[in-house]
C-alpha cells in the first residue's frame, strides 16, 4: 500500500510565544508545501533512503509512534519550505506524515490529525502550541483563542493550557517573508521564554499584552483595517524583542521592510529565522530584504490544508 499527502507551511501573523501560555494567536497557511509518501512495501523503515534516526527524523519518528504503527515503512518527503526559517516546515512534515499514517487504515479526520500532530511537536520541541499544526492541517487562516468563538473547529488541551481553534477567512493582504539565514531552533527558544516567564511577573505581563494585541488584530482583520493591523504588528514586535527572541539581523530586515509596509515583525520562534511584512508593495519590500542580506519570499495564502495526493 502506498499513500501520499501534502500539507502547507504557515506564517504566524500575531501571537507567537504568548500562545504557548494559552494566549490567542493568528496564522495563515501559505503556498509552500511538504509532500510525504508512505509505502508499506519494504523490509526496514527508511526516510528518503536512510535508516530512520531520532537525530535527523525526530518529527517522523514521533509521528509513527503516536499513530501506533508497528510495521516497516518506506517514507519519502519533499518540501519547498526552508527549514528553521519560521515558515512551519516541521509542522508541515508532521501533518503530511500523520496524514499518510492515518490514511493507511482510515479516512483522514482533520481534528484527530491536528491533535496528534500537536502532540508530536510538543514531544520533539519540549513544549509547543497548536498554532502551526492546526494551520497546516486546516489551511486558510486560524485564530487560536482561550475561548470558543464563531467558526470553531476543535479544542486542544495540554497540561494547564486549553486552546480553541477557529477557521478564519484568508486575510486579503500581500505577505512578504524575509529569511535572515540565521538558523534558529524552536525548542530551545520556547524553553528560553519559559524560564523567563516562570521567573518574572514582568515577562508574564508582556505575554498578556501580546494576547491583547492579538484580540485587537482579530478585530482589525474583520474590519479590513490594514493600517491598524500594521501598527499592531509593530507593537507585537516590540514586545517580542523584550521577551528576548529577536535578533539584530531580524531588526535590520524589519527596519528595511517597514519603509514600504503597513507593519513588520518576526514570525515563528525568532532568534534568527524570519520576519513577515504586510504590504501593498511586495516587490519593494523584497528588494529591501535582499539588499540587507536576507532572502525574500513573496507568499500567497492558501485555502488548502492537508490533502491527499496521487501516490
Ligand atoms: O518556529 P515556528 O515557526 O515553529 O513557530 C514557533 C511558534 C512558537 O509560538 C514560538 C511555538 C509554538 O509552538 O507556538
Amino acid at each position: 500500500m502506498r499513500v501520499s499527502c501534502s500539507a502547507p507551511g504557515k506564517v504566524i501573523l500575531f501571537g507567537e510565544h504568548a500562545v504557548v501560555y494559552g494566549e490567542p494567536a493568528m496564522a495563515v497557511a501559505v503556498n509552500k508545501r511538504t509532500t510525504c509518501t508512505v509505502s508499506t512495501e519494504t523490509k526496514n523503515t527508511k526516510v528518503n533512503g536512510r535508516n530512520i534516526q531520532e537525530r535527523y527524523h525526530s518529527y517522523i519518528l514521533h509521528s509513527i509512534e503516536r499513530a501506533g504503527i508497528d510495521m516497516p515503512l518506506n517514507i519519502e518527503t519533499n518540501s519547498d519550505l526552508p527549514s528553521g526559517a519560521g515558515m512551519g516546515s516541521s509542522a508541515a512534515v508532521t501533518v503530511s506524515t500523520m496524514g499518510c499514517l492515518k490514511n493507511l487504515s482510515a479516512e483522514i479526520d482533520e481534528k484527530e490529525i491536528a491533535r496528534d500532530s500537536f502532540e508530536v511537536e510538543w514531544d520533539v520541541q519540549g513544549g509547543a502550541s497548536p498554532i502551526d499544526t492546526s494551520t497546516s492541517t486546516h489551511g486558510s487562516s486560524i485564530l487560536l483563542s482561550n475561548q470558543r468563538l464563531s467558526d470553531f473547529l476543535w479544542k486542544i488541551e495540554k497540561e494547564k493550557e486549553r486552546w480553541y481553534a477557529h477557521h478564519r477567512d484568508i486575510p486579503a493582504v500581500n505577505i512578504v517573508v524575509g529569511d535572515t539565514g540565521v538558523h534558529s531552533r524552536t525548542g530551545p527558544l520556547v524553553r528560553k521564554v519559559r524560564s523567563f516567564y516562570e521567573k518574572s511577573n514582568f515577562a508574564r505581563d508582556i505575554v498578556k499584552e501580546i494576547g491583547e494585541i492579538v484580540k485587537k488584530a482579530s478585530t482589525a482583520f474583520s474590519d479590513e483595517n490594514l493600517e491598524r493591523i500594521g501598527e499592531l504588528m509593530d507593537e507585537n514586535q516590540r514586545l517580542l524583542s523584550i521577551l528576548g527572541v529577536s535578533h539584530p539581523k531580524l531588526e535590520r530586515l524589519i527596519k528595511g521592510a517597514r519603509k514600504y509596509s503597513y507593519g513588520a515583525k518576526l514570525t515563528g520562534a525568532g532568534g534568527g529565522g524570519s520576519m513577515v511584512a504586510i504590504t501593498e508593495r511586495p516587490e519593494k519590500v523584497a528588494e529591501e530584504i535582499e539588499s540587507r542580506g536576507g532572502t525574500p519570499y513573496m507568499l500567497e495564502s492558501t485555502p488548502d490544508g492537508l490533502i491527499t495526493v496521487d501516490a
